[in-house]
């Protein structure tokens, strides 16, 4: 057992973190109050090469490991969580989507243009009726010769107004249930894509969130990702990947929440002394260490698991569970922990605690984690 980063892993997470503190932080509240896009700071993410991390470099990115990825992500959730969305949608989601199951012409096409940041990309899955039972698309798309016909609607689709592709599962033959499902790579200035006004949320304010209607569009075969009825098993396997990316946000917000209450509570009197020196705040503090601690191991055990080509869908429910549970909990403690300047905007903390709440519901509720992992103890896959 190795609890050692490399060389690499530990730059990464420098670079991560000094990006965060001094790009993301100055501008992040009046974003997030504002529900305001950050275009330049994902321009700089791009350029520093934080939305294609683990692509290969033959198409443009960074050839990293998912530890490489997680410590990246961590270190920008710490801060930012709108921007840590969106690279975490277009990293493992759509880049590894493509990367993974597209064919050559595919990964010509599209591959270069989303890892180097060109374009970002958005997955659309779920549905206004569709979201955690996820077999149930009412999108569809009808085989017409040389194309399919794409009708139906996205629900709550993350960049979904700054994309130039999606990634859009679609049922093409019901009788065939989830079998029948298609994944098409669908251009957004095609004609038929419309997007809907930007939702206005609890937290993660300014990642671009949206409704897509999708109207006769014409997807040319050779944008049918994989083979047909290949698209709801790509789904799953590809957001098997993407909640370790979501459970290392998590972290991150847990992270970025004990590291403003520690500093906090070492500052901020009360009865003669700091408020860490009072054992009901110490303990607090502990709490939250000990928590961070156990989700990192199991964010970090996932990622490798990935690394090492060994199943991973099961670890990454857990590791998404656990994170997004401590992150909820902790951020709440945090908030406590600065009394009434924890509720003001100022202080951060408010921030993380709304952002935290995303992190059970995303890439499936901690419910569906729940399913996961329970169906694979059962069935004996675990340990
Ligand atoms: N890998 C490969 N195949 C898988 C798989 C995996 N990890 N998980 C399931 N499958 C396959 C099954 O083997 C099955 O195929 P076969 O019948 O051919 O064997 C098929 O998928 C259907 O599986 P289930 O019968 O288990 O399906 P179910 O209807 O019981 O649902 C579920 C299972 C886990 C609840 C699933 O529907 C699910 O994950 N729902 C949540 C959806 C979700 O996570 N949405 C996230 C949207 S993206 C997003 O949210 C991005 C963002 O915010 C930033
Ligand atoms: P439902 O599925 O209706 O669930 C409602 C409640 O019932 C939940 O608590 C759920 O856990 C519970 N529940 C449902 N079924 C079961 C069961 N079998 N057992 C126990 N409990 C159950 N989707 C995308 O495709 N792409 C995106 O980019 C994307 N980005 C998002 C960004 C934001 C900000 C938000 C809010 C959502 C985003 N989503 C995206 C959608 C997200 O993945 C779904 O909201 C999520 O999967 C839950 O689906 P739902 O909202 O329909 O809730």
């Amino acid at each position: 057992m190795e609890f050692t980063l490399s060389e690499e892993q530990l730059a990464v997470r420098e670079a991560a973190a000094d990006f965060a503190q001094r790009v993301l932080k100055p501008g992040v509240i009046e974003r997030d109050t504002h529900m305001t896009y950050p275009t330049e700071e994902v321009r700089q993410m791009a350029e520093l090469g934080f939305m294609g991390m683990m692509v290969s470099p033959e198409y443009g990115g960074g050839g990293m490991d998912s530890i490489s990825y997680v410590l990246a992500l961590e270190e920008l959730s710490k801060v930012d969580n709108s921007c840590s969305v969106i690279a975490s949608v277009n990293n493992s989601l759509v880049c590894y989507g493509i990367e993974h199951y597209g064919s050559e012409a595919q990964k010509e096409k599209y591959l270069r243009k989303l890892a180097t940041g060109e374009w970002v990309g958005a997955f659309c899955l779920s549905e206004p009726e569709a979201g955690s039972d996820a077999t149930h698309q009412r999108t569809t798309a009808v085989d017409m010769g040389d194309h399919y016909l794409l009708n139906g609607t996205k629900n709550w689709i993350t960049n979904g107004g700054t994309s130039r592709l999606h990634l859009v599962i679609a049922q093409s033959n019901p009788e065939a249930g989830h079998r029948g499902i298609n994944c098409l790579l669908v251009e957004t200035d095609w004609e038929g894509v419309q997007v809907g006004a930007k939702e206005d949320k609890l937290g993660i304010r300014s990642s671009d969130t949206h409704t897509i209607m999708y109207t006769d569009v014409k997807v040319p075969k050779e944008n049918r990702l994989g083979e047909e009825g290949s698209g709801f098993k790509f789904a799953m396997q590809t957001l098997a990947g993407g909640r370790i990316g979501i459970a290392a946000q998590a972290l991150g917000i847990a992270g970025g929440a004990y590291e403003l209450a520690v500093a906090y509570a070492k500052e901020r009197e009360a009865f003669g002394k700091p408020i860490a020196d009072h054992q009901a705040i110490a303990f607090k503090l502990a709490q939250m260490a000990t928590d961070i601690e156990a989700a990192k191991m199991l964010v970090y055990r996932a990622a490798w698991l990935k690394d090492m080509g060994m199943d991973y869908s099961q670890a990454g429910a857990m590791a998404k569970l656990f994170a997004s549970s401590v992150a909820m909990r902790h951020t709440v403690e945090a908030v406590q922990i600065h009394g009434g300047y924890g509720f003001v905007k100022e202080y951060h903390v408010e921030r993380l605690m709304r952002d935290a709440k995303i992190t059970q519901i995303y890439e499936g509720t901690s419910e569906v984690q729940q399913i996961v992992i329970s169906r694979g103890l059962l069935k004996g896959d675990l340990y």
